[in-house]
Formats: C-alpha cells, sequence, structure tokens
C-alpha cells in the first residue's frame, strides 16, 4: 500500500470507527461486535504508525469513546478512566506475561477477574460518605449521574470499617441482572416501547434517564474491581479488594490470584464455559498486576495501563445447518442475500435466519446449501454466518452464488465500483422498491400516516389504486372500502390521516421522499440550508458539497433524484395537495410546533369523552390567530367534540380555517392560494349553534 493509498484507508476507517462509536456510546444500539471493532481500530493503529505524519488529534486513536450526555453536568475525573488492551488468545497472553515478568525481573502475581459488561462508573468518597458518580464519559471527564446511582441498591452510600481513607475512588461496572432485564423489555413490547439490545445497553440507558425514581424500579447492580487514592490501604490490588468488600462495597466471587499463562489460560477457559451460570454478562476475563509498585514501574501509555489487559472471550457461537439463502429487494433497491437457517437456540433466542450482507460475504464464506455454518450474534444482535464447519461438507452440496437478476422484476442487477452491494436499478418499476418507498413515506418518523400497514400497502399496489406515493393524497373511502379486511371505519380514518400528514413539517417531507442516502439528519440538515424544494432541486454538485455535512455520495444522489422526471412530477403534485415544500417562517413555525402537540392531545382527549353533535363530521379544520370568546384550546375541544379534526396546517383538504385576529400571514397566503374559506369566530359559533 503506497501513502497515498494508506491515507486514502485512514480516513476510510476513521468515519467507520466513528460512526460505531456514535452507535455504541449514544445511540447504546451496536451494529458490530467488540471484536470487529478491534480489528478496525487495530489496522487504524498499525497504519498511523507507519505514516505517522498522518495522525490528526481527531483521530479515534487520540481519544477513548466519550458517552457524554448534554442533559448531565460534566466533572473532571480524579484519575483519568482508562481504557485497556485486549488480549484474544494464548499466544497474546503469552506476549502480555513476558513484558510483565521482563519489567519485573522474575515471577508475577497476576489477579485474574471477571470483566463485567455493563457500564463504568466511578465513585468519590470523603469522610466515609458517597459525593459524587461519574459516568467514564471521555475518559478525562465523565457524567455527573450521583442521582441516579444514589438508587442502586447495592452501592454503599456511606462506607464502614477499618482503614479506610479520608477520601478514595472506587470504580466498578453497573449491571442488569438478565431476569431484570427479561422483565424490563417483556414490560416495554407491551407498552409498545423499543426493546433493549441486551443487559448491557439497558443499564445504560437506564443510568443515563433523567428520572431518578424510574432508575430505582430498574433494579441495577454494581460490581467493583478497582481501589484509587492517596492513602489505600494494602500493597496489593487484591487486598485493596477484600478490604474495600468489608467496606460494604460488592466485589465478585469469580476472582483468583494466578502465578503464569497457564494458570490464567485455566482460569479464562473455566469462565469461558461457566459465565452461562452468571445472571450477569461478562465478555471476558480481566488480568492485572497484584503488586502496586509493580503497577507503577509497568506504568500506562496514553490510552491503557500496561499492567492489565482483558482477555476478551469469542462470542458465543453455534453451529447448524444452511438451508437456503433468499435475496430481499430493498425500498433503494438493494439486493440482500439472507440465510435460512434450521433453527438454533443462541444466547437468549431462537435463530432462523442470518444476514449474509453482500456477494464477498458469501464468496468468502465459500457457502454451499446443507453446510453446518457456524452463527454469532454480531454486537450480539444481528445473527450472522461467520464460518464453515468443511469437515461436515458433504461434496454434493451446491455452492451459493449470487443471483444475476433481480429475484422481484427480472432486471439484470449492477453493482458500483467500490460498493459492496448489488443493486436493481429498476427503480421505477420494480415492486418492492416502489412499495418500500410508499411504506418509507408513510412510516412514522416520514408521514406518520396511520392505519396503513405493509400489507395494506401491497393491497393497494396490486389493485391499482397507488403507484407512487402522490397516488395516495387522490385516494377516496369508497374505494378503500371493498378492500380486504378494510371496514368503512378505518377506510375513513386512513383518508384522514393522509389528509391530516399535510401538516407535517418541511424536514420530514424531505426525509419521507426516500431519496438515496438521505436519512433523518441529512434531510433536518438540507431543510436548514435549503428554504424550499425548488431550491434544493436547482442546487448543482458544488452548492450541495459546500455543505459540511454533505459528501459527495449524498450530493450525487440528490441530483439524480431530481434529474428523474417522475420524481419532478411527484413533487409537484405534492405542492398541489399542500404538502410543506418549504421552511415556514420561525415564529410561525413555532406556533405550529405547539398546535401538532395540542391536536394530538385533543385528539386523545376527543376519544375520552365520546363526540358531541357531529355538526362538523368530516370538516377537517386549522384554528388560527387570537380568539375572544374561547381560547384556541377551548375551540380546539369544541370542533374535536363536534366530530371535527383540528389539522395545525392548511392544505386543499382543509374545509375552512377558523380564523381569529392577526392570522399568521403565511397560513393567510396559503389559504387564499386553496381557495379555502376563512371563518370569523362570530360565524363558528353560529355555526356550531352557541349563542
Ligand atoms: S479494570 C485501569 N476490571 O472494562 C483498569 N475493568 O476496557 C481499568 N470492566 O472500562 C479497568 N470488568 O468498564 C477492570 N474486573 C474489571 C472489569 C473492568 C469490566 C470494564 C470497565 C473498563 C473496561 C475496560
Amino acid at each position: 500500500m503506497d501513502r497515498t493509498e494508506a491515507g486514502e484507508r485512514i480516513e476510510k476507517l476513521r468515519r467507520e470507527i466513528e460512526t460505531h462509536n456514535h452507535s455504541y456510546y449514544v445511540l447504546s444500539n451496536p451494529l458490530i461486535s467488540d471484536y470487529e471493532f478491534d480489528q478496525l481500530m487495530n489496522e487504524l493503529e498499525a497504519l498511523e504508525k507507519e505514516y505517522p505524519d498522518l495522525i490528526t488529534p481527531d483521530s479515534p486513536t487520540q481519544r477513548v469513546g466519550s458517552d457524554l450526555t448534554p442533559e448531565f453536568r460534566q466533572y473532571e475525573h480524579k484519575y483519568p478512566m482508562l481504557s485497556l488492551g485486549n488480549i484474544y488468545n494464548e499466544e497474546e497472553l503469552k506476549a502480555f506475561c513476558d513484558r510483565i515478568e521482563k519489567t519485573a525481573g522474575g515471577p508475577v502475581e497476576y489477579v485474574c477477574e471477571l470483566k463485567f459488561d455493563g457500564v463504568s462508573v466511578s465513585l468519590n468518597y470523603r469522610n466515609n460518605s458517597l459525593y459524587m458518580a461519574l459516568t467514564r464519559g471521555d475518559g478525562n471527564a465523565g457524567d455527573d449521574v450521583t442521582r441516579n446511582v444514589r438508587t442502586i441498591k447495592s452501592i454503599p452510600l456511606r462506607v464502614s470499617g477499618s482503614n479506610i481513607p479520608p477520601d478514595f475512588v472506587i470504580r466498578g461496572e453497573i449491571l442488569m441482572s438478565r431476569p431484570v432485564f427479561d422483565r424490563l423489555n417483556r414490560e416495554r413490547i407491551q407498552d409498545g416501547l423499543p426493546a433493549f439490545a441486551n443487559p448491557r445497553n439497558a443499564a445504560s440507558g437506564t443510568l443515563k434517564l433523567l428520572d431518578p425514581k424510574i432508575v430505582a424500579s430498574r433494579r441495577l447492580d454494581c460490581m467493583f474491581y478497582f481501589l484509587l487514592g492517596e492513602d489505600i490501604p494494602h500493597e496489593t490490588h487484591y487486598k485493596n479488594l477484600k478490604q474495600a468488600e468489608e467496606w460494604g462495597f460488592r466485589i465478585s466471587e469469580g476472582i483468583s490470584i494466578c502465578r503464569n499463562a497457564a494458570e490464567i489460560m485455566d482460569f479464562v477457559k473455566k469462565w469461558d464455559e461457566d459465565r452461562k451460570k452468571l445472571i450477569y454478562d461478562i465478555d471476558g476475563v480481566v488480568i492485572k498486576v497484584n503488586s502496586l509498585a509493580l503497577q507503577q514501574e509497568a506504568g500506562f501509555t496514553a490510552k491503557s495501563p500496561r499492567w492489565a489487559a482483558a482477555f476478551k472471550f469469542r462470542a458465543e457461537q453455534v453451529t447448524t445447518r444452511l438451508l437456503s439463502v433468499s435475496f430481499q429487494v430493498g425500498r433503494t433497491g438493494t439486493v440482500t442475500p439472507v440465510a435460512n437457517l434450521d433453527p438454533v437456540f443462541l444466547a437468549g433466542s431462537t435463530v432462523r435466519r442470518a444476514s449474509l450482507h453482500n456477494a464477498d460475504q458469501i464468496g468468502i464464506l465459500d457457502l454451499h446449501i446443507n453446510d453446518m455454518v457456524y452463527v454469532e450474534k454480531g454486537g450480539e444482535i444481528i445473527p450472522k454466518i461467520t464460518g464453515v464447519d468443511l469437515s461436515e461438507r458433504d461434496e454434493n452440496n451446491i455452492k451459493v452464488s449470487f443471483i444475476t437478476r433481480c429475484p422481484e422484476c427480472g432486471t439484470p442487477l449492477e453493482r458500483n465500483e467500490g460498493e459492496a452491494n448489488h443493486f436493481c436499478p429498476n427503480y421505477l418499476h420494480c415492486p418492492p422498491q416502489i412499495t418500500g418507498r410508499i411504506e418509507h413515506f408513510i412510516s412514522r418518523r416520514a408521514m406518520a400516516i396511520e392505519g396503513l400497514g405493509t400489507e395494506t400497502v401491497d393491497l393497494l399496489f396490486k389493485e391499482g389504486l397507488i403507484r407512487n406515493f402522490a397516488d395516495l393524497y387522490e385516494l377516496r373511502t369508497e374505494q378503500l372500502v371493498p378492500l380486504e379486511r378494510l371496514g368503512e371505519k378505518s377506510a375513513r380514518n386512513i383518508i384522514n390521516s393522509i389528509r391530516e400528514s399535510a401538516g407535517i413539517p418541511y424536514s420530514r417531507v424531505i426525509f419521507a421522499l426516500g431519496i438515496r442516502h438521505v436519512g433523518e439528519t441529512t434531510a433536518r440538515t438540507i431543510a436548514r440550508n435549503f428554504r424550499s424544494v425548488d431550491e434544493l432541486m436547482n442546487a448543482d454538485f458544488e452548492r450541495l458539497t459546500g455543505i459540511r455535512e454533505i459528501g459527495p455520495r449524498i450530493a450525487s444522489s440528490i441530483i439524480s433524484y431530481f434529474r428523474d422526471e417522475e420524481n419532478i412530477e411527484i413533487i409537484r403534485r405534492l405542492k398541489s395537495y399542500g404538502l410543506n415544500l418549504r421552511e415556514e417562517r420561525k415564529e410561525e413555525r413555532k406556533e405550529e410546533d405547539q398546535e401538532e402537540h395540542e391536536t394530538e392531545e385533543g385528539r386523545k382527549e376527543g376519544m375520552k369523552e365520546g363526540k358531541k353533535e357531529a355538526v362538523l363530521a368530516g370538516k377537517s379544520i386549522v384554528i388560527s390567530g387570537v380568539f375572544h370568546r374561547h381560547s384556541r384550546d377551548e375551540y380546539r375541544e369544541i370542533i374535536e367534540k363536534r366530530g371535527g379534526k383540528n389539522v395545525s396546517s392548511p392544505s386543499s383538504n382543509t374545509s375552512f380555517i377558523l380564523a381569529g385576529e392577526n392570522m399568521g400571514p403565511s397560513k393567510r397566503e396559503k389559504a387564499e392560494s386553496l381557495g379555502i374559506p376563512l371563518i370569523s369566530e362570530e360565524e363558528f359559533l353560529e355555526l356550531i349553534g352557541e349563542e
């Protein structure tokens, strides 16, 4: 690899690592396993070692990951919170021991401990009392989570016993036991909330909650493993932990003194097996030099102590039979191979399917149908195939080959230079791409159209009632009613929800369009930088890439989206239905956000109290301006109770605007252009029969 290539690879690795750091620390939703993450970091470190002039201060190698959250106050750690270097096999373990023993000039005592997989916390005690609990944060400063930590029963708020230093720091891992985790997830699923992927994410999400009462109800626990301070009582790590246990801290029983690599290996093997019996997840073993004097002599690198290391377990693995491979076409045309497996139990659930990523992956694995394959949970979430047990291969097994034509529409597949995925280029007519785009458009984070699920969309498409998402706005109740499973009432609700979606803010409409590579965050960036979709449509490559968050890949995708006549026509139609395809002025926006919130509440109210005389049945009404006889809230209620719908923004479906004084100019303009009648407060009261 020459210098230019190394530079490019370094950049790519940095972007990838940053994405994973964000998923792990901020979203609590890791996408790859720790092992895979370490491989990326190792490669980056090796390249930066070879080309030190390419190191930049913002490279992920120059910091430890951060979990800082703006809602919490941050304080500096008295002693930085470092991470540990990883060891994956016996050879690396021997190298670690050799290094230490060389420093010591003789045999060394090691302490082996379980590596608990939770969230690390640093507790500060003074005069026997806990006064501050910090998360790891960026290693130098952490979030102050004292209020939450105080609710954890196994953490002593006051310590007692002998040899307690006036000031000390103790570190441990906050954990959620598997039974508590399972119960919490069951409750969350019942409440329609997303389940946590694993106990670590649940513990980390819980620790960052703003309400300590909820934290208390989640029954967290804490296992301690490191005592620090000026006057700590003993000369060895082991004795200090045992002493801390006497003061009231919870120390794991899985702790043992070992004298060489072989003894350490026995400890690792024993716990790799026995970990299934624990109620807490562990992901390895931590090996520490026992003598504090030798620890000091061995010292630290910039990121981790030289006197300790983490021996990481391989992710839990099972073997099962590969029954077949299917190919799925997503809304952007990407074709994903999926392995269908003989069902097998793995790390807490039954696995039937596993992701195969792309053609390269299938090639690397050299997969054959009927092979016995190794399955792992990547980051403990999405199962994947990591290898084939060749000793079990039958010579008649047929090699898996990647398809050449789209399984849905028969179009020859394509693959872009430098990209790993095949895709179906039949953007306009490939059915799952069409329905996928419509499903994306109506989804909760986009236009939030209710009552339309995947099956109904498929049905509408099959019946020829919709060919794209603009067609949704032409649907009539009578067309929906005859469809399977749809009664009159649901049909009406769907139509109402479609009409109401005209009030969805501009940035979400941009997201809903489903432009390749434009996710929610990019859509918001676009909305901030382009006041209208017309402005976006006319932007060239330079203008787009001039925006910090928009790179060449996104820019090209936006340009090609607007090159397509069909898309332009869809946007023209969406405009004519009154969708927000331009940013409204700031003050106006705020007012509408509030209204949206109010409308949602109003809907619930209306449901609770039942409808009164339905003089406004089927009417879609916008409230705007200042009123004298009732407050806006009361008008909202009046409308709901009389069968009407209060919508936040005028569209071609709006029946009328209840117009008070000082109505917002943009609403007035929009109403005029759409020919929507304005009704004054007096006229409205007359209409509903109130004097
Ligand atoms: S010792 C300087 N001991 O693993 C020594 N860490 O990557 C620092 N962990 O951030 C840590 N169990 O969150 C240590 N028995 C144990 C541990 C442990 C889990 C976590 C801890 C740390 C990470 C190291």
